[in-house]
């Protein structure tokens, strides 16, 4: 037994969670069982609640905005966890990091401008390109099974040839990579960073599940390679998925570059968000303070987690193929196997199985 209780049921219902409160809403049944969206159903650090009831107890919630010693804890969890100096000024705080990717294209192409993306990848940095008008390009992942498991890659020669016949100004990078937990290697990634460097691509990098990295792989921010790269390079990080955060809306993204990062503040100076919430900001400061024995309490709970998927699916549905994560707690099953249409699919898993799970196709658009 370790010191956190993971075992816990808690009753999410009535508490307005996305999750379990709207379910008829989204269009499903009553009875499914969420496990579409990435929040997690344990109670975060006790540290973070008792921060949070701290500053609830003064009684005022006026504006607020990050100090000192919150940067401090920020710059030493990147540096401790992903041995990456940053600096404070560097800091741009935001209420997501989808909304900081959305920010950073926006501030660094015009439209109709070429935007690089890996599919499958998390749904929102396709919608994020073709909403602000520029221009979607795919340079989908390489796709094998090996040992009945699904293992993905990049082709870097088409990585390389998309960016030269499209002009890609920008990379979406997803680091560790949701949905198919690859957690990049130094090799992989400085292969993007010089691509990048060559071609004058500036690279938004998601590395919102950096801290979900298991056995002997290790989470490399894509800046931390070098100079260079740290130059063009956009980190999105958050503490909302490591400690389950999502709704106290606060982000972390880092740019080194000043130009770069004087646009991404333009940029959000034109929808007038300025201070971040209350809340998020004790919540971050409690989990980069104390919260490292928590995750690696979770991250054992989370193997288990993930073994215990691996082998139902191997055992009950042999014809599905695991992609095992390297990072992040999601995993990617290939059902196509079965040869099932994907609305007779939708329906088994929906209607029969009474599972609500993200589609494969949305990932692939
Ligand atoms: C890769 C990735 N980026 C971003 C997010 C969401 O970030 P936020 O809630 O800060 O916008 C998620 C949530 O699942 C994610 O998986």
């Amino acid at each position: 037994m370790g010191t956190y209780n993971f075992e816990q049921i808690i009753d999410r219902t009535n508490t307005n969670s996305l999750k379990y409160d709207f379910t008829v809403e989204r269009g499903k049944d009553n009875d499914v069982m969420p496990l579409w969206v990435a929040d997690m159903d344990f109670a975060t650090l006790p540290e973070i609640t008792a921060a949070i009831e701290k500053r609830a107890q003064h009684g005022i919630f006026g504006y607020t905005y990050p100090k000192e010693e919150y940067q401090k804890t920020v710059i030493n969890w990147m540096q401790k966890r992903h041995n990456y100096d940053i600096r404070p000024e560097w800091l741009v705080y935001t209420p997501g990091v989808v909304f900081a990717i959305s920010m950073a294209v926006r501030a660094v192409t015009e439209e109709g401008e070429a935007v690089l993306i890996q599919t499958p990848v998390y749904y929102p940095f396709s919608n994020i390109v073709q909403e602000n008008g520029r221009k979607l390009i795919n340079n989908s992942l390489h796709y094998e099974v090996k040992d009945n498991k699904g293992v993905y890659s990049i082709d870097f020669a088409r990585f390389e040839d998309l960016i030269i016949k499209n002009s890609v100004k920008v990379f979406l990078l997803c680091s560790p990579h949701n949905p198919v937990g690859r957690v990049w290697t130094k090799e992989e990634l400085t292969r993007i960073g010089e691509i990048c460097l060559k071609h004058n691509v500036i690279i938004i990098a998601d590395e919102i599940h950096q801290d979900f990295v298991y056995g002997e792989k290790k989470h490399i921010p894509i800046a931390s390679i070098n100079k260079d790269i740290e130059n063009i390079t956009i980190t999105c990080t958050s503490p909302s998925k490591t400690f389950n955060l999502a709704g106290l809306q606060l982000s972390n993204i880092i740019i080194a570059n000043h130009k770069i990062r004087k646009l991404f503040k333009k940029e959000m100076g034109k929808t007038g968000f300025d201070e971040p919430n209350i809340f998020g900001i004790e919540a971050c400061q409690a989990a980069y303070t104390y919260g490292e024995c928590w995750l690696e309490e979770l991250k054992v709970y989370l193997l288990e987690n993930i073994a215990y998927v691996r082998n139902f699916v191997d055992t009950k549905m042999p014809k599905v193929i695991v992609t095992i994560p390297e990072g992040t707690y999601l995993v990617w099953l290939d059902f196509n196997k079965y040869g099932l249409e994907l609305r007779e699919l939708e329906d088994r898993i929906q209607n029969k199985a009474k599972l609500w799970l993200d589609e494969g196709i949305i990932f692939a658009k």
